[in-house]
């Protein structure tokens, strides 16, 4: 059989301004400037090479919810923002707490050939938060994590013994830490802002107190725990601190909290509705500390697509979320990295080997060997984002016009194209 091997040449790895050439075979990094003959050539055209990201926290919506997003549309967009894998979240109609839904999910994802998916399960039996999925079948099934995720697990015993269950298993349970008696039917956070409004307030404590709580379970059961979207500064805390006394505990946070705050809720768009809300300049600046020190393990986009209508009701109506998935890099390289406030190299980590890690999945790399999930990045020319142009079906966000750097060229998964731009 012929080799099949693909070079990428002129780019440059992040801190250098050579140009190179990176060569791929067989769906894994083969070496650097070979001397080798490729049968096939891409340009890279200076842009700069980096693993490419993984996205721990998406909102796919199959299956049964395609009028907002499917499988195709959602790691289309992954791909064109870069991402090589995705954990897709199990809050879907139905849930997918039945492993034959893992087993169809993955397979549909493997030939449409965009980003890897690996489904995250669910804990509980329809999401309930009453008994406890199968969870060894759904594993056996490709299930990469478990979370009741777009719902709060208010009993504390049962997502003890799921995390027990989920630790013999060697995965974690990931889970979405709200107070549900504490947040009440808050549609954004509580402070001065949902006074003025006289909108039903969530206040951080929902979230801190949950928090704390769930630190308490990890210590009590030594089983691993993922704290998603985090979007305060006293539960960050309250993470810094567990982590401290030894709780097996991570936490993400997502582009939203970090770059927009409970201000944006002044025109009573509902395109800014999410849960967690978006909270203060204090938080943002807090959560950003979090990434800096290392208490912050990921970022997650929480990519939550509805429909245009959806979210066209009103504050109390319409549904919680805001898509990210294809603007998450641009957004955060050019607010931070751009503006000097974080490294490139810091970035990507949190894109990348920070989410591995709070996986326990092998940390990317562009050496010898490696899984060649690569994405190239063009750090030099800004574009503005173009809803419109979206591979989501969701085609509508937050940063509509903003002009942003670092846009994904071409990413590979599995040294196979799944985007070029
Ligand atoms: O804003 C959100 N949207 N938060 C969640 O927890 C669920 C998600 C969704 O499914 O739309
Ligand atoms: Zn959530």
């Amino acid at each position: 059989m012929e080799n099949m091997m693909l070079e990428i040449k002129n780019i440059k790895r992040v801190g250098s301004d050579t140009l190179e050439s990176l060569f791929i075979e067989d769906g894994k990094i083969r070496g650097w400037n070979l001397s080798e003959s490729a049968s096939e050539t891409i340009d890279g055209k200076g842009a700069t090479v980096a693993p490419a990201l993984i996205e721990l926290h998406a909102h796919l919506r199959e299956p049964g919810q395609e009028q907002k997003e499917d499988l195709a549309s959602g790691l289309a967009a992954a791909a064109a923002g870069g991402y090589g894998t995705v954990v897709s979240m199990p809050n879907t109609s139905p849930v997918v707490d039945d492993p034959g839904i893992v087993t169809s999910l993955i397979q549909k994802a493997d030939r449409l050939g965009f980003a890897r998916l690996k489904p995250a399960a669910a804990l509980t039996r329809g999401q309930k938060g009453e008994t406890l999925a199968d969870l060894a079948a759904l594993k056996d099934a490709g299930a990469a994590m478990f979370t009741d995720d777009g719902r709060t697990n208010e009993n504390a015993n049962v997502l003890r013994r799921g995390m027990e269950y989920a630790s013999g298993l060697g995965l974690l349970v990931s889970v979405h830490a709200e107070d549900a008696t504490l947040r009440q039917d808050g549609v954004m956070n509580e402070g001065v802002v949902s006074q003025e409004l006289g909108l039903p307030g969530n206040p951080a404590a929902a979230e801190a107190a949950r928090v704390a709580r769930d630190v308490e379970i990890a210590l009590l059961t030594g089983a691993r725990l993922h704290i998603q979207h985090l979007s305060t500064a006293r539960a960050l805390e309250i993470v810094r601190q567990g982590k401290k006394a030894g709780a097996p505990v991570t936490c993400e946070v997502c582009p939203h909290h970090l770059t927009l705050t409970d201000e944006a809720l002044r025109g009573f768009d509902a395109m800014y509705k999410v849960a967690p809300p978006l909270r203060t300049q204090q938080d943002a600046e807090a959560l950003f500390e979090g990434l800096l020190d290392g208490t912050v393990d990921c970022l997650a986009t929480d990519h939550a697509p509805h429909t245009q209508a959806e979210k066209e009701k009103d504050m109390l109506e319409a549904p919680f979320g805001i898509p990210s998935i294809e603007v998450a890099f641009p957004l955060m390289y050019t607010r931070f990295v751009k503006t000097g406030k974080i490294s490139l190299e810091k970035l990507l980590d949190l894109f990348t080997a920070g989410c591995a890690r709070v996986m326990n999945w092998e940390v990317p790399s562009l050496e010898e060997g490696a899984v060649a999930d690569v994405v190239l990045l063009d750090l030099e020319n800004s574009k503005a984002v173009d809803p419109k142009s979206f591979k989501s079906k969701a085609r509508f966000s937050p940063w509509a016009g903003d002009e942003l750097y670092g846009w994904p060229v071409l990413t590979l998964v599995n040294g196979r194209v799944a985007f070029q731009g």
